[in-house]
């Protein structure tokens, strides 16, 4: 029989040529909002590969035993995959394909834009014009002003140190910034020689690992650019954000869970830090002006767009595509997940 094949999305003309060129039943789900949990669930038994998106979740053993014995590769379009239970694939032979690379230039570059957003009171001013409040709030000299991301000395810290964190500091050395300090869970000694390169290249003053409560007291502006899940939950918690300085910037382009929401919330308002730029928190997108974030004006959100460029989400939905045709074939993925 012609194996079948699950896509919860509508991924594009371009990605379903891609799928297209095999001979596959394709079971598609073509509308543009996330496929129901329901419609899932009648479809997957007996499918060879899945083909899911970040908000499929959880992706976990319990679905993967409706799928059945079939099932030989998920394939997300997306870098993170903490909607997706790694060890009960693992168990399962099944392969897990994602899509870094792909989308590291425009994450970085929406990094840059929620760090600028953030110290430059970006959601305050856009709400004054919106307000229709700027007849009555002319140019003021002390207005609106918020710190100066170039100016000298100014320190930026990662919270993982990966591909979007190296294509974001890049983009700062441009501003003139030239000191960065990390904090990274994984591959800590190994980075030694490549840090050394790196400060050559971009001729830094200091690129450092350090510890966390180092980083939160030492720089202006943090960038949390980690994988989401158990081992980074609220790195940044209450702890994190009273160490941190009045005037820094905390900048999240990465999992809402790795900052504590209502910590960042309070920090806001007692003016623990300057401000926060998010492109997700924790429980999106169950974000409703309740929200405590979103009641906090120094909060700059964002729903989750950072990859959403016309080319990034065609080349994710062609490099998940591309995954699971390798992966039925027997050949190495573009990008697989690996223990
Ligand atoms: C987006 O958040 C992704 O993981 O690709
Ligand atoms: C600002 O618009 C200036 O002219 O300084």
């Amino acid at each position: 029989s012609i194996p079948k094949v699950v896509v919860t999305y509508n991924i594009g003309e371009e990605a379903l040529a891609i799928l297209k060129k095999h001979p596959m039943e394709l079971v598609l789900w073509s509308e543009d909002r996330n496929a129901p949990r329901e419609w899932l669930v009648e479809n997957i038994p007996g499918a060879v590969g899945l083909l899911c998106m970040l908000t499929d979740k959880p992706i976990d053993g319990a679905l993967l035993d409706i799928a059945g014995p079939n099932l030989q590769v998920v394939s997300t379009v997306s870098v993170g995959y903490d909607h997706i239970d790694f060890q009960a694939l693992s168990q399962r032979n099944i392969k897990l394909g994602h899509t870094p690379d792909v989308l590291t230039e425009a994450v970085a570059d929406i990094t840059v834009m929620l760090a600028l957003m953030a110290s430059r009171n970006g959601r305050i001013a856009v709400e004054a014009v919106e307000a229709g409040k700027w007849p009555s709030t002319p140019w003021s000299l002390f207005a609106f002003c918020g710190p100066q991301i170039s100016s000298p000395g100014y320190t930026v810290g990662f919270v993982g140190f990966g591909r979007i964190a190296q294509a974001t500091l890049r983009r700062l050395r441009s501003f003139g910034i030239d000191r960065f300090l990390y904090n990274n869970t994984g591959r800590g000694s190994s980075r030694e020689s490549a840090d050394v390169d790196l400060r050559q290249q971009f001729n830094l003053k200091e690129l450092r690992r350090v510890e966390l409560d180092e980083l939160a007291a030492e720089c202006d502006l943090i960038i949390t650019l980690t994988p989401g899940g158990a081992l980074t939950h609220h790195l940044v918690n209450e702890s994190f954000l009273r160490k941190m300085k009045k005037t820094a910037i905390l900048v999240n382009p990465s999992r809402g869970t790795v900052v504590d929401s209502n910590a960042l919330a309070l920090a806001l308002k007692e003016s623990w830090i300057w401000a926060a730029g998010l492109d997700v928190v924790e429980g999106e997108p169950n974000v409703g002006l309740d929200h405590p974030l979103v009641q906090q004006p120094r909060a700059v959100l964002l729903p989750h767009i950072g990859s959403a460029t016309f080319e990034t989400r065609i080349a994710m939905a062609c490099t998940a595509a591309e995954n699971l045709i390798r992966a039925l074939a027997g050949e190495p993925l573009l990008a697989e997940v690996k223990q």
